[in-house]
């Protein structure tokens, strides 16, 4: 199980308070300027090392997709782009970052941007997150307040900017295609690929486009290292992951684990709190599907890893007798 002091989201169950105060205490923008300066080549690096790869659902490495950013800022300018619309089903792990930790997704936001030579960045979040949303508002005022964004953000030389863009409830604005277009204020439709984001993509500017969870881990990798987080989880899908449980369980929750889990160690002695689960969500279908006991007994041993832990969202249903 992993280890309390390998967990990114201390504040995953808001013990400890959201407010930007509450987040410095736990060490949230405690060296951003010094991270910045070390420079774009170092921070890619250092996330490529990391093995870090999206928790959007495609599980692309980030490092890698940073890097297609060009180098030099051209006539375009370059923008971030944050995907929050978590529109798949059981899934609510981005909310909770955004109500609890949102700090970590602002820091990220920032050196993120500055890694692809972003000086705005937009994050589109779906509209059911009202509230949400109004949280995350919030935080970065506060984050304004403390200049860690505006002109010469937390000092580091660099003028960096955030707008929140409320998405209107379609399941497939969380496309990062279909995302851009609604952003544009067309209808959100996927585009065709290529041309890819990095190189035309909002307004026909070079875009990277990442989850929330995805940037919200970087400032803690950069802290600690990448090597670091390459030591947690498995080869290849390394580091930790929010895993959302709901269902028919006692109790609904999220939890930070470990990479490639057994989802018997993730539902019974993480939660203890399972009935009995027969339901896992297939992220590439988006569909439930009800599993006979042996491919329950089979489900039981399998390590979470790839596809279906990117998104993470585990279902429990009762026990189908068949
Ligand atoms: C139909 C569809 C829906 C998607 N919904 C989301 C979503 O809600 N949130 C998200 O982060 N990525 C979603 N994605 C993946 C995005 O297109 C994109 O790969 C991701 O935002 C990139 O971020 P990452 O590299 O940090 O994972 C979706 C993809 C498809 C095809």
């Amino acid at each position: 199980m992993l280890k309390e002091e390998d967990k990114i989201f201390k504040n995953l169950y808001n013990s400890f308070g959201w407010e930007i105060d509450k987040s410095l205490e736990r060490s949230d923008w405690s060296n951003t300027k010094e991270i910045i300066s070390k420079g774009r080549d170092w921070i890619i690096n250092e996330i490529k090392t990391s093995e870090l790869r999206g928790r959007g659902g495609a599980g692309f490495s980030t490092g890698l997709k940073w890097s297609f950013a060009p180098k030099e800022v051209g006539s375009r300018p370059h923008y971030l782009v944050i995907n929050a619309d978590e529109s798949e089903p059981g899934t609510c792990k981005d909310r909770d970052i955004i109500r609890f930790e949102p700090q970590k997704l602002i820091e990220g936001c920032l050196i993120a941007g500055y890694a692809v030579n972003a000086h705005t960045c937009y994050i589109y979040i779906r509209g059911e997150y009202f509230n949400e949303g109004n949280r995350l508002q919030e935080a970065i005022d506060q984050a304004y307040k403390k200049k860690f964004l505006g002109k010469n953000a937390c000092g580091s030389g660099w003028d960096f900017d955030i707008h929140i863009h409320y998405g209107a409830g379609a399941y497939i604005c969380g496309e990062e295609t279909a995302l851009l277009e609604s952003i544009e204020g067309n209808k959100g439709q996927p585009r065709l690929k290529p041309p890819f984001p990095a190189l035309v993509g909002l307004y026909g500017c070079p875009t990277i486009v990442n989850n929330v969870e995805t940037i919200a881990v970087v400032p803690t990798i950069l802290r600690k290292g990448g090597k670091w987080f390459a030591s947690l989880g498995k080869p290849k899908n390394t580091g930790t992951k929010i895993f959302c449980i709901s269902g028919n369980v006692n109790s609904p929750c999220n939890v930070e684990e470990e990479m490639g889990i057994p989802l018997k160690e993730l539902i019974e002695k993480q939660l203890r709190r399972c009935n009995i689960m027969c339901n896992q969500s297939n992220v590439s279908s988006n569909e439930f599907s009800i599993l006979r006991k042996d491919q329950l007994k089979r489900l039981w041993s399998t390590t979470l890893t790839g596809h279906e832990s990117f998104r993470c969202s585990i279902f429990c249903a009762k026990l189908v007798n068949t």
